[in-house]
């Protein structure tokens, strides 16, 4: 457990999309850390969602650092537009990644912040060879592909798993989550070792979202 407040990112594949540049100033101004943006390719998962013209919407519309989740297979073939694009951080899937290694090492060569993401049915233990070349690992709470659906209780326990080995490596990687995240399963993953708390239809939702994040900070 850490002591410091986690960062939370808001997903915008929960924001209005008809006000989308408006959605992402509100959600500034309410406090939040980073923007979490949903790129999925209808083949990784089903959704098709965005691609760079929505981060470079993002780019133009605010300061915030943009944590970029490429749901999508192949996607060293894209790490160069979204780098023009204005990303800060790509975050890859390993069950998309034969070359995870290579993939990481190319998203930081490009002068970004990478970040590897594990689904549900991933085990922790899979990302052991990389774990020394990581800026952060995502640890998906539900199964991607959309937004709003219910947390998965049991994937708690991947965090505190991945969260003692990044300690007994003394490595600092920071722990995200991603899916279902509210009030209640926001302090179980910050319990379990999570700093990063991606949450979409919870604080896009909330009537009150400058108090919706302040609470999540709390966690
Ligand atoms: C799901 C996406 C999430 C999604 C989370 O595949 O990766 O970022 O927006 O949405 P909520 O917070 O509604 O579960
Ligand atoms: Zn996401």
């Amino acid at each position: 457990m850490t002591n410091k407040a986690p960062i939370v990112a808001a997903s915008v594949l929960a924001a209005d999309f008809g006000r989308y540049a408006q959605e992402i100033k509100d959600i500034e101004a309410a406090g939040a850390d980073w923007l979490h943006i949903d790129v999925m390719d209808g083949t990784f998962v089903p959704p098709i969602t965005f691609g760079d013209n929505m981060i470079r919407t993002a780019r133009q519309t605010s300061k915030l650092f943009l944590d970029v989740h490429l749901m999508i297979v192949r996607p060293e073939q894209h790490f160069e537009t979204f780098q023009k694009a204005g990303a800060d951080r790509l975050t890859i899937h390993q069950e998309a990644c034969p070359h995870l290694h290579r993939s990481l090492s190319a998203i930081r060569a490009l002068g970004m912040k990478n970040g590897v993401a594990i689904n549900p049915a991933t085990p922790v233990a899979l990302l052991s060879d990389v774990l020394e070349i990581c800026d952060l690992i995502l640890i998906m709470t539900v199964n991607p592909g959309w937004g709003g659906q219910a947390f998965i209780a049991p994937c708690v326990a991947k965090v505190r798993e991945l969260s003692e080995e990044l300690a007994r490596r003394k490595l600092t990687v920071p722990i995200e989550v991603d899916g279902g995240i509210n009030e209640k399963t926001a302090a179980e993953c910050v319990a379990a070792g999570a700093s990063v708390l991606v949450t979409g239809s919870h604080l896009f939702g909330s009537s009150n979202r400058k108090e919706t994040i302040a609470k999540l900070k709390r966690s």
